[in-house]
């Protein structure tokens, strides 16, 4: 047998079990005449002594071991004299009998331990070594259990796990595409999917009724902390239901995974708030509510006081930090900085405290009585200690993004963003459509197939802007975790959507047709959603990146640093694909 044991097994009651072990080397360390070696394999870490009273050659025989070789080890289960109680093995050790070494290794670039020398660069480009690290593959280990979850839940309430092709064709909304030329079909290309939505659309002309997929997805979009170019989708779509129907399915699917996974029983539905709610109230379509901080519009308490800043704002806004009066002159220096960012691009910031005596000290007293900044601590519904903090600005909706950012730097100042806590809600209504300054015209905020409500469906005609969709996120902790909606089923409504999006009829057809000519042949009223899987490891996970969850994920200029992709074709490969590349300074 090669391995009797795992290296995360042995505990004291196998204490005298005569064992075999394969591993790699994490450490080697010398005392006195003994010598231990760590050794470790996805399971865990056990210790191995070496005793050289007892056997020199062998001893010695460790003590040429390095940094991850490969080894067999033979050997006695015995008690440890000095315990780790931080081990689960920490109780015992293996007295050596036995060495093999199945395979030596090169010293590693960094030291695979929890706490590695490595930076993110070299771990990246060498991530077959990360990922032998317990706290990156603890990560893996945990996806594997969430989809395993998805899958018993899923097939649970009788959906059907189909795949769908990865050669799809392009389409133009949303993000870009990745594409891929076709020798076959020469000057042409397919598309990699940005999701499976026709398809699983078409799966519902077809009569599959429930259908699921986790999926690779892939979209040409630039990257942050919540984005992958290729990223996991759960995907899922449904015939004959409206929009309860699927977010509390899908409600349901998200309790069963905090149970399974996290021990954590949610009880309560999730609450639900319109878009322009949470646009309002938090400036965000993702709002975290894990902490309170609502906004409050101060026009009426603030305009026309003689602050021309506040009397020529379209927006005032504020948020008031229970308990954050003490803030020092340097810490509210600091907040207006970071409000100036250019990336938030605030053009400053006004605080006023509410003292102990109840009276309010601002930054702008010269502007405002007492009188009026008691009203502001009314309309703030402030108390004693409390820091009020006020944003303005000319465009209200730029204004509120400012002081959404504002709001969660404070929750995170004041330790409000805890990653053990979680709040879940979904945003509904979203409006139908957003107008784009680069397209010059209006795009589909979530896609074109979205179902419009069926009371703003004459407003599509009258004021397109104005019309809401039945279309649905799940947010958790500040994150969207997941996105879905109605969809139209219905060939004219669908035409009449293109044509608002600005295609021509023989656009849509060429681009659309296969749907609307399926959606000819009996569609059923459907609809579905979308979780983000790499979202929802990273948010159990509590990871600041997805990244982590992920076993090979590109850097932040979307490359694989590890297989240096993308590359250059050889001249070879692009004449059988009929490719030319033209050189920069020839464009
Ligand atoms: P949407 O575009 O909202 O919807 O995507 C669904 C969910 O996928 C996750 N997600 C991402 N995760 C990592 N990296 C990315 N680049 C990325 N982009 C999206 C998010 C998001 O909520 N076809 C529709 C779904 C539907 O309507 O059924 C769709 O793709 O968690």
């Amino acid at each position: 047998m090669f391995r009797t044991n795992t290296c995360g097994e042995l505990r004291l009651a196998d204490e005298g079990k005569k064992v075999t072990l394969a591993g790699w080397v994490q450490r080697v360390r010398k005392m006195g005449g003994m010598t231990f070696v760590d050794l470790r394999d996805r399971y865990g870490i056990t210790q191995i002594v070496f005793d050289n009273e007892r056997n020199s050659s062998l001893t010695d025989s460790a003590n040429h071991l390095g940094r991850e070789y490969v080894v067999q080890i033979k050997g006695t289960v015995s008690e440890r004299t000095s315990k780790n109680p931080n081990m689960p093995t920490g109780d015992i050790e293996i007295i050596a009998d036995e060495v093999n070494v199945l395979n030596p290794s090169e010293v590693p670039p960094f030291t695979i331990e929890d706490e590695s020398d490595g930076g993110d660069d070299i771990r990246m480009r060498y991530r077959y070594l990360d990922l032998r690290r317990s706290c990156v593959r603890k990560n893996l280990e945990l996806r594997h259990r969430m989809t395993m979850e998805v899958r018993r839940y899923l097939d649970g309430k009788g959906f059907l796990e189909i795949e769908t092709p990865m050669l799809v064709g392009s389409t133009p909304e949303g993000a870009r595409d990745f594409v891929v030329p076709s020798r076959m079909n020469p000057g042409q290309f397919y598309a990699l999917p940005q999701s499976p939505q026709t398809l699983k659309q078409l799966l519902m002309v077809s009569g599959m009724d429930r259908y699921f997929q986790i999926v690779k997805c892939f979209r040409d979009e630039d990257l942050r902390a919540d984005r992958q170019p290729e990223f996991t989708q759960i995907d899922c779509e449904m015939s004959y239901v409206e929009q309860n129907d699927i977010i509390e399915l899908f409600e349901g699917m998200a309790k069963h995974l905090f149970k399974e996974i996290r021990g954590i029983e949610l009880t309560e539905p999730f609450q639900r708030m319109p878009w322009a709610d949470a646009m309002k109230y938090y400036g965000s379509d993702k709002p975290d509510l894990r902490f309170g901080m609502r906004f409050v519009e101060l026009m009426d308490v603030l305009k026309g006081h003689g602050f021309s800043v506040f009397d020529n704002a379209s927006y005032i806004g504020g948020i008031c930090a229970k308990g954050a009066a003490a803030y020092t002159r340097k810490q509210l220096d600091a907040l207006t900085e970071f409000v100036k960012k250019p990336q938030i691009g605030a053009k400053g910031l006004v605080y006023a405290r509410v003292e102990a005596d109840g009276n309010v000290k601002s930054s702008v007293d010269k502007f405002y009585s007492q009188e009026i900044l008691q009203e502001l601590k009314k309309a703030m519904d402030a108390e004693p200690g409390d820091l009020i903090l006020i944003l303005s600005g000319d465009d209200a909706m730029r204004t509120r993004k400012q002081l959404c950012e504002l709001r969660l730097e404070m929750g995170r100042q004041l330790g409000l963003r805890d990653k053990d806590k979680f709040a879940c809600l979904w945003v509904v209504d979203f409006p139908m459509f957003e107008w784009s300054d680069e397209e010059q015209r209006l795009m589909a905020m979530h896609h074109p197939f979205t179902h419009p409500k069926d009371e703003d469906i004459p407003m599509l005609d009258t004021d397109p802007a104005a019309v809401r969709a039945d279309a649905y996120d799940m947010v958790i902790n500040g994150v969207e975790v997941g996105g879905g909606s109605i969809r139209i089923h219905d060939s004219e409504l669908q035409a009449k959507m293109f044509e608002i999006l600005g295609f021509t009829p023989e656009k849509a057809q060429e681009q659309f047709g296969f749907l609307m000519n399926a959606f000819k042949y009996g569609a059923p009223p459907h609809g579905g959603l979308a979780y983000g899987l790499d979202r929802w490891v990273s948010l159990f996970a509590g990871l600041d990146s997805i990244r982590d969850c992920i076993a090979f994920p590109k850097n932040n200029s979307g490359r694989d640093v590890m297989l240096d992709a993308p590359a250059a074709l050889d001249q070879k490969q692009l004449d059988e694909l009929d490719l030319a590349i033209i050189e920069p300074d020839k464009k």
